[in-house]
């Protein structure tokens, strides 16, 4: 983790409200993995104190760029939009626990419920370099909020549902899970904690469903990793992107925490943002 100085390089309103912003912030570029975030600080002193934490949408280490995606939705956000290129920022970071892809998964799908896509998209690049196959369900409330598949590298399946059927599959994401999860290794999501409890709920039961082997299995019956390592993350078939509203972002406050399955509370920015869905008491009511 470190705090560098970022300089704006481009922002622009890639749909209704969602800002796609680019920063040289060479020392993040190279650090970061999918899953991780920034901690940004806005520079109005005027009441907004606390950072702002956002996905690290893209990085390009070559060129020393971050990408974040963001919808405005209050103050830190809106002002973000009022920078302009050359405007410095001060950016904490890399933040928080990366997704873990098993070395073995050739196929990864990638589920995003709206501003969930900037939770997974870095994940569809480092995928795609390390030669795995991606396909990415994205779900949307209407075709106007359908994120634009010219923001995707040209290797990644993009199916879309809409909400009201104006864009791709009419009905939830999640709908689309029955032709697609067979064909996945793992799956990646982020999004709405709705979209997330349901997919939990179908990841838990899939090896019922579907009669697949865990990933692991031929690792023979040794202990079994412990809950929450980067082993036992690494073997889950769903693992989950969590957005929890944060305070200090390193662990301390306590202002993100969630209920764990073992019954202990799992602070989002120091043990997540990414968990394997069994991790997570999905049914605790620990909602924001
Ligand atoms: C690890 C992590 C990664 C995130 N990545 C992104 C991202 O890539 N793109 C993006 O647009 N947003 C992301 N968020 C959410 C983003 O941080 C908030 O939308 C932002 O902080 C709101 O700031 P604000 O001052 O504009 O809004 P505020 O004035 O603080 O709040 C306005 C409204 O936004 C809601 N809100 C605030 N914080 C959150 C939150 N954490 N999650 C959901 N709703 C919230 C509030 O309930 C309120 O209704 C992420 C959050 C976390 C914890
Ligand atoms: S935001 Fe302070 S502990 Fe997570």
């Amino acid at each position: 983790m470190r705090l560098v100085g970022a300089e704006l390089l481009e922002s622009r309103e890639i749909l209704p409200g969602q800002w796609l912003q680019s920063y040289h912030a060479p020392r993040l570029a190279t650090g970061s993995r999918a899953g991780q975030f920034v901690h940004v600080r806005t520079g109005d002193l005027s009441g907004l104190v606390l950072r702002r934490p956002f996905s690290i949408n893209t990085v390009d280490a070559s060129s020393g760029t971050i990408t974040i995606h963001f919808r405005t939705v209050g103050r830190g956000t809106e002002w973000f939009t009022h920078l302009r290129p050359g405007d410095p920022i001060d950016m904490l970071g890399p933040l928080g626990r990366p997704f873990e892809v098993d070395p073995r998964s050739q196929h990864l799908l990638l589920i995003a419920g709206g501003l969930g896509i900037a939770g997974v998209r870095f994940l569809a690049d480092e995928a795609i370099r390390d030669g795995r196959q991606v396909t990415i369900l994205f779900g949307a409330a209407s075709a106007r909020d359908v994120y634009p598949s010219s923001l995707l590298p040209d290797e990644v399946e993009y199916v879309v549902a809409t909400d009201d059927g104006s864009m791709g599959h009419h009905g939830y994401v999640t709908e689309l899970i029955p032709a697609y999860e067979a064909w996945a290794d793992q799956a990646f999501a982020c999004g709405p904690e709705s979209m997330l409890r349901a997919l939990a709920r179908l990841a838990a039961t899939r090896r019922g469903r579907l009669g697949v082997a865990k990933l692991g299995r031929k690792r023979g019956a040794g202990r079994p990793d412990a809950a929450g390592s980067t082993a036992a993350r690494r073997k889950a078939f769903l693992q989950v992107s969590m957005e929890q509203r944060m305070g200090c972002a390193v662990g301390a406050c306590l202002g993100c925490v969630v209920m764990g399955t073992s019954g202990t509370p799992l602070r989002v920015c120091r043990e997540g943002p990414v968990f394997a869905s069994d991790e997570i008491e999905w049914e605790g009511g620990w909602g924001r």
